[in-house]
């Protein structure tokens, strides 16, 4: 049959053009202009064929697995060489991976590729083991018992608090709450601070690019309380416009609810100045750090923030734990929250009495374990250096921008001055769902939709989005195998008329 014939002929010269470019080292990125012009060459032949193809989309179909085939077959034959003239940086962190059981599997028969930090990291050796280790030897409940493994199980606890404040440099443990992670700390100030501080008239700001989880509980404050919710504007790049900003805090500004890094664009904001600039209007600032912990040094006594909240689950640490750190003269200045065992002194039916911050803070049983596992994530990144991280994510984000910016058709939303973690794209004319399958069969695993922050893609015209986030152990060399699955992506997608 014609289009048979076509076929085979379409998949054999991409095949021997792929060949030829690989062995003299040419990069893959130029498949796009050798399958367009293929494509160009096999439409020219369907023209002048006169009868109709009956089974044409069956016979394509069959082609672009001929094609996925082919590209898979050559992916994985060859070492993986960067597209045109970029060369990828050094991969100085690459050597922790072995550290990560999970980077070690496969997924659709493909090596793992985790491209979803920014939803949740992977979990070192250290961090399970630390989880093991405690449930193995150690398990009791904390501050309530006093025999030897409750005693152990306390002091382990509370040696976390001492480590979380040195990791984020607050001036003592007594600054640091556990909570179950960033959502729950957010809940819990808006809950106490705002409900103490927010009155009716007042004004809460928050950013254009706040994930849903620092617009809720303000949202919902503001309603009860009849104050009133503004929004901090951006550019077209993703960067907070300052002046706007300046323009919009006033001594009726009583809080300042942003994020250190926005979980969707990856924009990392201004914090140091527009907490100053917070602060001179009066106003109390929240910073939320959930997904600046894994990537940045902090340094909450520098920044001068009121509070900043962040979750163990995205920092190589387990889920169910996060911090909230306060100034301690608001802390103390705060009612409890949940009430119940573990945050009392004194309680009688008519009267009780609580504990001091934080342990006010901690009704119930705390997920000890996890916070005996926040304790190890916390010891394992600063065995690598955060000011290390940082530095490598910088360059791999350059890579990736670059790599992504030369897939036809991909277009990254925004283009913040500053980017951190997240990278986030679409593909003119291939569907989201599409995307989806061709990056999950072929192991990477990113998320795509509105990544909780509704009102950040609503701004850029988009309402579901894919997301590369990015780790520590992330490579150039996966940033390659993103690129070329996007390439393979964007033609057969293009290719099938979807
Ligand atoms: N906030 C998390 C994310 O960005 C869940 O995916």
């Amino acid at each position: 049959m014609h289009e048979r014939i076509d076929e085979a002929t379409f998949v054999q010269s991409m095949a021997q053009t792929l060949m030829r470019e690989l062995a003299s080292g040419a990069a893959v990125s130029s498949i796009p202009p050798i399958t367009d012009a293929a494509r160009d060459a096999h439409h020219a032949s369907q023209n002048s064929v006169t009868t109709p193809f009956p089974e044409a989309a069956t016979g394509w179909a069959e082609t672009d697995a001929a094609i996925h085939r082919l590209l898979s077959q050559l992916t994985f034959a060859y070492p993986i060489s960067a597209p045109t003239h970029l060369h990828a940086p050094a991969a100085p962190l690459a050597g922790y991976r072995r550290d990560f059981p999970i980077l070690q599997r496969h997924v659709h028969g493909k090596p793992l590729i985790w491209f979803d930090n920014a939803a949740t990291s992977q979990k070192p050796q250290a961090v399970i083991d630390a989880i093991s280790n405690f449930y193995t030897h150690h398990n009791a409940n904390i501050h309530r018992g006093n025999h030897h493994l409750s005693q152990q199980a306390s002091a382990m606890f509370d040696a976390v608090r001492d480590r979380v404040a040195t990791f984020i440099q607050a001036p003592s443990a007594a600054n640091i709450v556990f909570v179950r992670g960033t959502t729950e700390g957010i809940n819990f100030i808006a809950n106490t601070f705002g409900e103490c501080q927010i009155h009716a008239g007042d004004e809460v700001l928050v950013s254009q690019l706040e994930h849903h989880s620092n617009i809720l509980p303000w949202q919902k404050l503001c309603q009860q309380k009849n104050a009133i919710l503004r929004v901090i504007p951006i550019d077209q790049q993703g960067d907070i416009l300052l002046e706007d900003y300046q323009a919009l805090l006033s001594k009726k500004t009583k809080l300042v609810a942003i994020s250190h890094v926005s979980n969707v664009i990856g924009t990392l904001l201004p914090v140091q100045e527009m907490i100053a600039l917070a602060h001179h209007q009066g106003a109390y600032v929240v910073l939320d750090g959930a997904q600046s912990i894994p990537h940045l040094p902090i340094n909450v006594t520098a920044l001068d923030c009121d509070f900043f909240v962040f979750s163990g689950h995205k920092m190589y640490g387990p889920t169910g734990v996060g911090v909230v750190y306060g100034k301690q003269h608001l802390l103390e200045s705060l009612p409890p929250w949940q009430v119940g065992g573990g945050m009392i002194q004194h309680v009688t039916f008519t009267e009780s009495r609580y504990a001091q911050s934080p342990q006010r803070f901690e009704a119930g049983t705390a997920s000890i374990a996890d916070v005996i596992g926040l304790g190890a994530a916390i010891d394992y990144l600063q065995s690598i250096g955060m000011a290390t991280i940082q530095h490598a994510e910088q360059q791999l984000m350059a890579y990736a921008v670059a790599q992504l910016e030369q897939v036809p058709k991909l277009r990254l939303i925004a283009a913040p001055r500053h980017r951190i973690g997240a990278l986030p794209f679409i593909i003119e004319g291939v569907t989201l769902e599409d995307l989806a399958r061709h990056l999950d069969q072929a192991g990477i695993a990113l998320r795509i939709g509105h990544h909780c922050a509704q009102p950040a893609l609503a701004f850029f015209n988009q309402q579901r989005v894919a997301r590369a986030s990015f780790g520590l152990y992330n490579t150039p060399a996966e940033i390659d195998q993103l690129t070329r699955v996007l390439l393979r992506c964007n033609y057969s997608d293009g290719y099938s008329g979807k």
